[in-house]
């Protein structure tokens, strides 16, 4: 089933989707840091910008965060020229006291990231399929950090190179309506 856009949105959010095929072209070191720079753009309560991210881009650094995906991520996304490790701190610096919204910051920034990659003809997949504890011990990662996702960068590739598995699920996909998403308040209360 094709997208149906009901509303005259961003160009960026209607075209982002996210594929796994990927090419193994390069990515500028600029279209990084801007996308980053991007992500760092989100709201954040007390501007606390609670999240991190860790950039594997070298084929070492590539290795090793490959190496913390779950197998069948493993799969696919061991094209991407880019994959990022999303962090995020548990704790407001000001008062060191526990911020209920890092995880909800850190996934506007994801949302922001994903956009710009996308103007910029980038292509961009969120991961939660990574191995926790594996990542948190053998990157160091100490426990005022929540380890969220790992996300791939890159260009499209061609869907024929995907397995099988892959292939059958490389387009689009939609979204359930408005009206089963978001009600008037009178509306919820009723
Ligand atoms: C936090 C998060 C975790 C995800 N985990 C995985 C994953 O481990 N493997 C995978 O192939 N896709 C993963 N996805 C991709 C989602 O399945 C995808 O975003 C969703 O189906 C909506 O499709 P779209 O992004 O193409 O619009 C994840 C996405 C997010 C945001």
């Amino acid at each position: 089933m094709k997208r149906k856009f009901v509303h005259n949105i961003i160009q960026e959010i209607k075209q982002r989707w996210s594929p796994r095929a990927f090419n193994l072209e390069k990515i500028p070191e600029e279209d990084i840091q801007a996308i980053i720079e991007a992500a760092c753009y989100a709201p954040s309560c007390f501007n606390e910008q609670p999240w991190r991210f860790l950039i594997a881009s070298e084929e070492s650094e590539l290795n090793m965060m490959r190496d913390l995906l779950t197998e069948k991520n493993q799969r696919w996304a061991k094209k991407a020229p880019v994959l990022i490790l999303v962090i995020a701190h548990r704790y407001f610096a000001y008062n060191g006291k526990e911020n209920r919204w890092h995880q909800f910051d850190s996934g506007t920034a994801w949302g922001y990231l994903s956009l710009e990659a996308q103007k910029r003809g980038l292509i961009t997949h969120g991961m939660g399929g990574f191995k926790n504890q594996k990542t948190r011990d053998s990157l160091n990662i100490s426990e005022e950090y929540e380890i969220i996702a790992v996300i791939a960068i890159g260009k499209l590739g061609n869907k024929d190179e995907l397995e099988e598995e892959f292939k059958k699920e490389e387009y689009p996909s939609t979204r359930r309506p408005i009206k089963e998403t978001a009600w008037r308040l009178t509306q919820f209360l009723d």
